[in-house]
């Protein structure tokens, strides 16, 4: 029998993410966000570069804290928050500057600060634990705001290459076209899903469709730090770790897709989920 949406089995199959091991995971991103920032701060902005060097060391303490905790709660899951309530402030302080042509923009894009400043947000949504919706509306979520992100990093790799890089640039064009229309599709996808249908199979083939590309960015990314690595690619990307980050960032993307998908499949679609089963056997 298919499961609907109403029925009590469905109700309660969101799938819970394991907060314990999202905070570690974000708090890592955090840290490596405040070393992007401070390094791409001009020299002679003493001030902000040490703020961010304090970010710097307080992710780093709360990551130490979090490997010896097996729950995410009490004084460290307070401490938490409000440090991520403060570095996200320090970012969006860092982007009004920007904006506001108020200090020389070292190079650190508006852009890279927004984005940043966004993946904060979206880790302080998670520690504050909102009510989970549905499987569908949690995916279409999750691939609204990771798509966008994933886009974005797309930008940056173009913007941080040598122009002399030009086959890798025109695989990323080509990339950020791909990623462009999924986003725009990723947003109509949420729209319609106000309507709140019983079933919506084609988010099922889109989601397919996103983990292929996703994973294929993935891989480009992967390549990318390793020739960074090894001194194989030009660029003023300002450390390899970056690249590494972004990786790491789409590996996420995928994991939560994989753990959505199925639900969604189960909960939300007509279909059945060994059409799923053999879709990630091909993929992973
Ligand atoms: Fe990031
Ligand atoms: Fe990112």
């Amino acid at each position: 029998m298919n499961k609907t949406i109403n029925s009590p089995q469905c109700r309660d199959c969101i799938c819970e993410f394991n907060r314990l091991e999202e905070a570690r995971f974000w708090a890592r991103i955090m840290q490596e966000h405040a070393l992007f920032i401070k390094l791409g701060l001009p020299a002679e902005e003493h001030e902000l570069r040490e703020e961010a060097e304090d970010f710097i060391l307080i992710f780093k303490e709360l990551r130490a804290r979090l490997d010896r905790v097996s729950r995410l709660e009490g004084d460290l899951l307070r401490d938490l928050i409000e440090a991520v309530k403060e570095f996200i402030e320090f970012k969006a302080k860092l982007l009004r500057i920007l904006i506001q042509c108020k200090a020389p923009p070292g190079s650190n894009y508006p852009l890279l600060l927004d984005h940043i400043r966004r993946e904060a947000m979206h880790f302080l949504e998670l520690l504050k634990m909102p009510v989970p919706k549905d499987p569908l509306s949690t995916l279409l979520r999750e691939e609204v705001f990771w798509i966008r992100q994933m886009k974005e990093h797309i930008e940056f790799m173009i913007h941080l290459l040598d122009p002399s890089e030009r086959e890798l640039l025109e695989v990323l064009q080509e990339t950020k076209k791909t990623f462009s229309r999924l986003l725009e599709t990723a947003r109509d996808l949420e729209s319609m899903d106000e309507t709140r249908p019983r079933h919506f199979n084609t988010v099922i083939r889109f989601t397919e469709n996103v983990i292929s590309n996703t994973m294929a960015l993935r891989d480009l990314k992967a390549t990318a730090f390793e020739l960074a690595k090894l001194c194989e690619l030009l660029s003023i990307v300002s450390t390899p770790l970056l690249l590494d980050h972004i990786r790491r960032e789409a590996d996420k993307f995928l994991d939560e897709m994989q753990l959505l998908l199925p639900e969604v499949i189960r909960c939300n679609s007509t279909l059945k989920e060994d059409n799923f089963n053999d879709f990630m056997k091909k993929c992973f």
